[in-house]
Formats: structure tokens, C-alpha cells, sequence
């Protein structure tokens, strides 16, 4: 269940109104919303990431997921009705990705990205990430990979591409909101990932640690080329890095949802 706490902020005068003769000036206070769940889902960040080179213990992991999965829209003040997604951009050429910092520090980062319809964040990977996705609207596509180590010396899948590495497909479904958090790693989970909306979404992500070029936490974007089996499944591709794709550009958008309160206790 969503709770809300509402605080009291300061009293601001909105309108005057005449009462048998007099005027009386009807104050109403400014109301600030926190959502209890995103103030969990912080303090839970706070206790999990404990910065660069770790990985969260299965314990946290599954403490913040179970979090994440009763997360609702609204405790990141979003609904169904944003203007967001009745923009005309939306149907004329490629939609762009936006997305909004809900919270950084070092060691974690939690952002939501908005995806129109049939807009692509296209394949790249979380090098040393742990990344929770919660998709909170929409109904999303999401084909995942890890690589394949060690590195295969020769493979009887098919000839290598030059430049080219294998990689394994961990996900390649369709997912709709409300589902509950997925989460990679390092190396596994689906580390390397695409999100292609089929509708229009909103989904959560909690980083830990944050991208770091200065770090050798850089974003790189792949290509993939799916591997055919000899029964015709696809379970492996060969992945190659390409320039930074066009369709990965997003525009920065303020978040405007509850605030996370810093001394909450
Ligand atoms: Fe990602």
C-alpha cells in the first residue's frame, strides 16, 4: 500500500474573501509529499551500495527488491495522464528518451527514464554495476546478455565476426507494468541490456555504482547479431561495440515526485 505523509510548510496567503463586510484572508499551507516507500527504498541504497568494487550481499538484494516490487507509480509522482506521454513527438520520427535524477551520491543513483512508444534504449552495458529496473508504467521489451567467459578460443555456433565477442541472452521478453525488479550484476543477471517500449513507460533505475568515466565505469553500446542453434533457438549472440548510437541521446528532465528527505527517520 502507497502512503503519503503530508508536511507543513510554510503559510502563504492564496486568496481573500469577503465575510459579512469584512475581508478575511484564508491561508493555506504549502504541502510537501513524501512517499514512505521511496524513503525506504533510499534508506535501503544507503545500507546495500557500499560504494566502487562491491557487489551487494544476496540478503540487501533482496530486501531492496522486495521494496521495488510494491513500489506504485505515484510514489515517484507519476500516473497514466502525464502530459508526458500524450506529446506529438511521440508518433512523428524516433521518440527520444527522457529521463530524471530522483537522487546521486557516490555509491548510488536512482533515476527514472521515460520511454514514448516504440522508443529504444538501445544495448550497453553497467561495467562493476548492480542495477534494480522496476518498470512502473507500460509495457516494455527487454533482451538482455552477459558475456561468455573465458572468452571462447573457437566456437562451433558459427564463424566469429572480427571484432566481436559471445555473449550469452539471459532475457528476451515483454514485460508489463506493474511487474516486480530485476536486477544484474557484474556479470550476470543480463548485465548488458535493451529496452525498446511498446508502450508508452516509465521505468525505475537504482544504480549502485554510479556511471564513472574517470572511474572506468564508462557506457559502452553494442550491436548484436543473434546466433542461430542447430534446432533454431537463440540463446547466444555475437556482440560488437559501436559508436555512440543516436537514439541513446535523452533529454534531462527535472524530477518534480516526493522528495526524499535526508534526516527522515
Ligand atoms: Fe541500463
Amino acid at each position: 500500500m502507497v502512503e503519503h505523509i503530508r508536511r507543513s510548510g510554510v503559510n502563504k496567503v492564496i486568496k481573500k474573501r469577503k465575510c459579512k463586510g469584512k475581508i478575511r484572508v484564508q491561508l493555506k499551507k504549502n504541502v510537501e509529499v513524501v512517499s514512505l516507500t521511496l524513503q525506504k527504498v533510499f534508506s535501503s541504497c544507503q545500507e546495500v551500495f557500499k560504494g566502487p568494487g562491491t557487489v551487494p550481499c544476496p540478503g540487501d538484494v533482496q530486501k531492496l527488491q522486495h521494496i521495488l516490487d510494491n513500489m506504485k507509480p505515484e510514489d515517484v509522482g507519476l500516473n497514466s495522464d502525464l502530459r508526458f506521454f500524450n506529446i506529438k513527438s511521440e508518433v512523428e520520427g524516433t521518440p527520444r528518451v527522457a529521463s530524471a535524477t530522483i537522487d546521486k551520491c557516490a555509491n548510488f543513483e536512482l533515476s527514472i527514464f521515460f520511454l514514448p512508444a516504440n522508443a529504444v534504449i538501445p544495448l550497453h552495458n553497467h561495467p562493476e554495476m548492480t542495477v534494480f529496473s522496476k518498470l512502473l508504467l507500460g509495457t516494455m521489451h527487454i533482451k538482455a546478455y552477459d558475456w561468455v567467459e573465458p572468452k571462447p578460443l573457437d566456437s562451433n555456433r558459427s564463424t566469429s565476426p572480427s571484432k566481436c565477442r559471445l555473449a550469452k541472452l539471459t532475457s528476451n521478453r515483454t514485460f508489463t507494468a506493474p511487474s516486480d525488479a530485476s536486477v544484474l550484476y557484474p556479470t550476470s543477471g543480463g548485465n548488458i541490456h535493451e529496452f525498446r517500449a511498446i508502450t508508452p513507460c516509465a521505468v525505475l533505475d537504482v544504480i549502485g555504482p554510479p556511471y564513472s568515466k574517470d572511474d572506468g565505469r564508462d557506457c559502452s553500446y553494442y550491436k548484436d547479431t543473434p546466433v542461430k542453434e542447430e534446432d533454431g533457438s537463440c540463446n547466444y549472440g555475437w556482440l560488437e561495440e559501436i559508436e555512440i548510437p543516436k537514439e541513446s541521446e535523452m533529454d534531462a528532465i527535472e524530477y518534480m515526485g516526493p522528495k526524499i528527505i535526508k534526516s527522515f527517520t
